[in-house]
């Protein structure tokens, strides 16, 4: 087994985070005892942030302690390894505005002390403008108007970190071809001052979707 970030392991095709709630799955991923610790299979076909670590991502800026402002976080799959890679220091508020999947995300919440759960409209900074200052915005919202989202948010709650931003093609233009879409967000993102260090495809756990790593 090897730490390949920060709270991020490989085992073989495996890759895996440390359960910060033993003996307790998230959504039916294997456990793995090693030693004193537990470890969490984190599936790339449920996460695009375990996608884009297998698919090379190099910049990954989470590590215990970080805070990490998350939008979409849906029933919490990808929150909750967001969770054990942060662990008892840091914190992660996440942010959904659906209220099927947030009934899950509470019910996550109870057992992980670090997700503070947000019924909120990104696109409504002004409905948690109280949240505190984070290193990290990490945004999955596939809405057309993603980047500009991330981006006013990344502004009000962030101001100098990272941001990780997942991009689905067809969410912002059906026809167009998808690297077209990967660039033209990209671009956005550089006209608002980001640097950006990394765009991954994330084929063949995500069709037609990217994930970029920008810095600010
Ligand atoms: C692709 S899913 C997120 C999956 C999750 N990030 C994961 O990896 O486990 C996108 C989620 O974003 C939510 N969403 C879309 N637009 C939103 C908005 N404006 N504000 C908050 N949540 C939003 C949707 O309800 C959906 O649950």
């Amino acid at each position: 087994m090897k730490e390949i970030f920060p709270g991020v392991f490989r085992s073989g095709k495996d890759l895996l985070t440390v359960n910060l709630v033993p003996g307790k799955r998230v959504y039916g991923e294997k456990l793995l005892a090693k030693g004193r610790q537990e470890f969490r299979e984190w599936v790339p076909q449920r996460s695009k942030l375990a996608a884009a670590i297998m698919n090379g991502l190099q910049n990954m800026p989470m590590k215990q302690g970080s805070r990490i402002l998350y939008l979409g976080a849906a029933s919490g799959t990808t929150p909750s390894h967001v969770s054990d890679i942060v662990g008892h220091d840091g914190i992660v508020y996440a942010l959904e505005f659906s209220e099927r999947p947030f009934r899950s995300l509470i019910e996550l919440a109870r057992t992980r002390k670090n997700i503070a759960p947000l019924l909120a409209d990104a696109r409504k900074t002004e409905d948690y403008y109280w949240v505190e200052a984070c290193d990290i915005l990490y945004c999955d919202i596939a809405d057309p108007q993603q980047t500009e989202i991330a981006i006013r948010n990344f502004e009000e709650f962030i101001a100098e970190g990272f941001l990780l931003l997942s991009i689905k093609s067809q969410s912002i233009d059906v026809v167009k071809e998808p690297l077209r879409v990967y660039e033209e967000e990209k671009r956005k993102l550089e006209k608002a001052g980001f640097d950006v260090l990394e765009l991954i495809d994330l084929e063949p756990y995500e069709e037609k979707h990217c994930f970029i790593v920008a810095k600010k």
